[in-house]
């Protein structure tokens, strides 16, 4: 049984990709977004993960809107860091856990969720700017990913219910691989409120940012009936990503059920980072102490 030692949720805006690899991270303007990840960091630093199962939307980059399927996984052993069009971030490739990934696949699909096999996507800022959040500047990432990869961004695209439930069978399915002990976390990456287009843009609601963190740790059943209509008017257009953070707290929910613990060990909100509230929650396993 592979264990899941923490989920993980943060905003992934490119331009705080940008401003790490253009080393602007104590610029007044970026500092109070990069402090709110500084314990995080150190955490992750001291319990960091064999696998990372990272919850993100394509942008365009694996997949042109030509066909964008609502849940797609990535199965290779090494994803391209993509050029999105202002050349590659020089940032490492990650690499992946085929078998893990291939496993996911078809517990996921023995539970009705009919994946989408990804042999050789290229990765975007979805994957990279939360690795960069997590990890800081490395040569290397310390842990291996799997891409699991949501289409929030092409009508029609899946529920708020669906998105919490894929998460269930996620963690069900990690609980059942026969790698005794092996460390996993699941990030949920996007959001919070924005709106990047139309005349809403640099439409931002704290309010609802902040209701929604609440909700997340304590009733994400509660935010599994939220419409697609709601995301929009409460969280703007592109703050429909949060649906992505519904994976990666069901994934926790599998875990739960089975009797374990989780603490929230850090919490996070940041207005503004380019056009959007930046938001970001740790929810560690708690190691009962043997006496
Ligand atoms: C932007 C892009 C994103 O994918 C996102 O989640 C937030 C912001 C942007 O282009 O600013
Ligand atoms: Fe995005």
């Amino acid at each position: 049984m592979a264990q899941l030692t923490a989920t993980l949720y943060t905003s992934h805006v490119p331009a705080i990709g940008a401003a790490m690899d253009l080393a602007r991270d104590d610029d007044p303007y970026w500092k109070p977004v990069f402090d709110g990840y500084a314990a995080s960091r150190r955490w992750l630093a001291d319990h960091t993960p064999d696998v990372v199962v990272m919850v993100y939307n394509d942008h365009a980059t694996a997949m042109d809107y030509s066909m964008v399927p609502p849940f797609a996984l990535g199965v290779s052993d090494r994803f391209e860091i993509a050029d999105e069009g202002w050349g590659r971030r020089p940032v490492p490739d990650p690499l992946g856990h085929p078998a893990l990934a291939r496993h996911l696949v078809h517990r996921l699909m023995a539970s009705g969720f009919d994946m989408a096999v990804l042999h050789h996507p290229k990765v975007d800022h979805g994957l990279s700017v939360p690795l960069s959040l997590g990890f800081g500047r490395v040569s290397a990432w310390p842990c291996r990913v799997i891409p699991l990869m949501v289409n929030v961004v092409h009508a029609p695209v899946p529920t708020a219910a669906r998105c919490l439930a894929l998460g269930q069978a996620l963690g069900a399915a990690i609980r059942a691989y026969a790698d005794d002990g092996l460390r996993v976390q699941v990030w949920g990456t996007g959001g919070m409120s924005h709106q990047l287009q139309g005349p809403g843009a640099g439409y931002i609601n704290s309010r609802f940012d902040c209701w929604f963190l609440d909700e997340l740790v304590a009733r994400p059943d509660a935010l599994a009936g939220l419409s697609h209509e709601a995301f929009v008017e409460q969280a703007g257009t592109e703050g429909a990503e949060l649906t992505m953070w519904l994976v990666a707290r069901g994934a926790q929910m599998a875990f739960q059920a089975d009797g374990q613990r989780f603490d929230e060990l850090h919490r996070h909100y940041h207005v503004p980072a380019s056009n959007t509230a930046v938001g970001h929650l740790l929810l560690a396993q708690r190691v009962e102490k043997t006496a």
